[in-house]
């Protein structure tokens, strides 16, 4: 009954990984050249902000991040890409998802309790209802699927819950039960330091992380000092349990290959870490040039993505809008 649609949205807080690459902006454009859904893309602005954003670093971050998506192949014209906070019913249908959704619902979301943390006194509101937000800019679209990564799981349930309140409170079949796309065994990228830890741009050591904007040497030079044990590369994925920076290093390797984990050990079984990081790097350092050299390009052209993103609004409005208007008729409103 409902039309395939995938959303997704990336905030705009700054720096993009190689982790936030492959576990996400990249599987993206796949789904958009797998065909059979329409994929609808975001950045979103009004994510970012329920904690504090410098003004200018927000609209220079929300470029960078518009910017990462084209050059990882987003097509602005096959997806829908664009900025949340130029599609106001984002926030209309959010207002209407507030009072659907209950206080104690809220209070259980595991990140809210790890972000608030002890001081919840002194957390934003939108803090709180950031949840809502996120089932809104998934139900705006009817959207009927959204990859998510293990952290995004348990809001993708609050999002049924919402919409299954709605259609039971007002008596109607309108919001689809989204359904999760949940990432492949490889998609989560662990920190180049610590295997156990996930790759992210909140960590302090630089060193931890591949960056999008990072250079050649950079890369290299950041895989060549990744932690590893001193043992050779199994022959079998299922025996690099308890070795989390090889399994991480095998893992990049497969998804920056686009193969099974299972076909990257028939080519890299065996090998021990002096042939296969410098393997590993210039690989890393081919797939990931372009991406960061187009990235280059398209910030030194600020207007042209602010027009591409303007037509991007404007196209996901034509959808939205009467999704919209359809809840305010149903609510009486
Ligand atoms: P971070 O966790 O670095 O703050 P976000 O939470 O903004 O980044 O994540 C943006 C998107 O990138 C999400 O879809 C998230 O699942 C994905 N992502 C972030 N870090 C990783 C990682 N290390 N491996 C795989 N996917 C990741
Ligand atoms: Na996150």
């Amino acid at each position: 009954r409902f039309t395939p649609r995938v959303f997704s949205g990336i905030q705009p807080s700054g720096g993009l990984t190689l982790g936030n690459y492959l576990g996400a902006i990249k599987r993206f454009a796949d789904m958009q050249e797998a065909g059979g859904h329409q994929t609808i893309y975001c950045m979103v602005d009004m994510h970012a902000i329920t904690v504090w954003q410098d003004p200018a670093a927000l609209t220079r971050n929300t470029r960078e991040l518009a910017a990462g998506y084209l050059a990882a192949g987003i097509d602005p014209e096959r997806s829908i890409l664009f900025n949340q906070s130029r599609v106001p019913e984002h926030a209309q249908l959010a207002w209407i998802f507030n009072c659907v959704a209950r206080m104690g619902w809220m209070g259980r979301m595991t990140q809210w309790k790890d972000k608030a943390g002890k001081n919840a006194e002194n957390a934003s509101l939108g803090l709180f209802a950031y949840p809502a937000l996120m089932a809104a800019d998934i139900l705006v679209y009817h959207a009927t699927h959204v990859p998510v990564g293990e952290d995004q799981k348990q809001h993708l349930e609050l999002t049924r819950d919402i919409a299954a309140k709605f259609n039971h409170d007002y008596g109607v079949e309108f919001f689809p039960m989204t359904e999760p796309v949940i990432e492949g065994t490889g998609t989560r990228v662990m920190s180049l330091r610590d295997g156990t830890r996930k790759m992210s741009k909140s960590d302090p050591s630089d060193a931890s992380r591949i960056n999008l904007t990072d250079d050649a040497d950079a890369i290299a030079r950041k895989i060549r000092k990744a932690r590893t044990d001193p043992d050779p590369l199994p022959q079998d994925y299922k025996a690099l349990d308890g070795r989390p920076e090889a399994r991480n290093l095998v893992n990049i390797f497969a998804a920056l290959r686009d193969i099974s984990t299972d076909a990257a050990m028939a080519q890299v079984g065996g090998q021990n870490f002096g042939e296969f990081k410098p393997m590993l790097a210039d690989l890393a350092v081919e797939k990931l040039a372009p991406v960061s050299a187009e990235m280059a390009r398209l910030m030194n052209d600020p207007a042209e993505i602010d027009r591409i993103m303007a037509r991007g609004a404007e196209r996901a409005r034509e959808i939205a809008a009467p999704i919209l208007a359809e809840t305010y008729r149903i609510t009486g409103m």
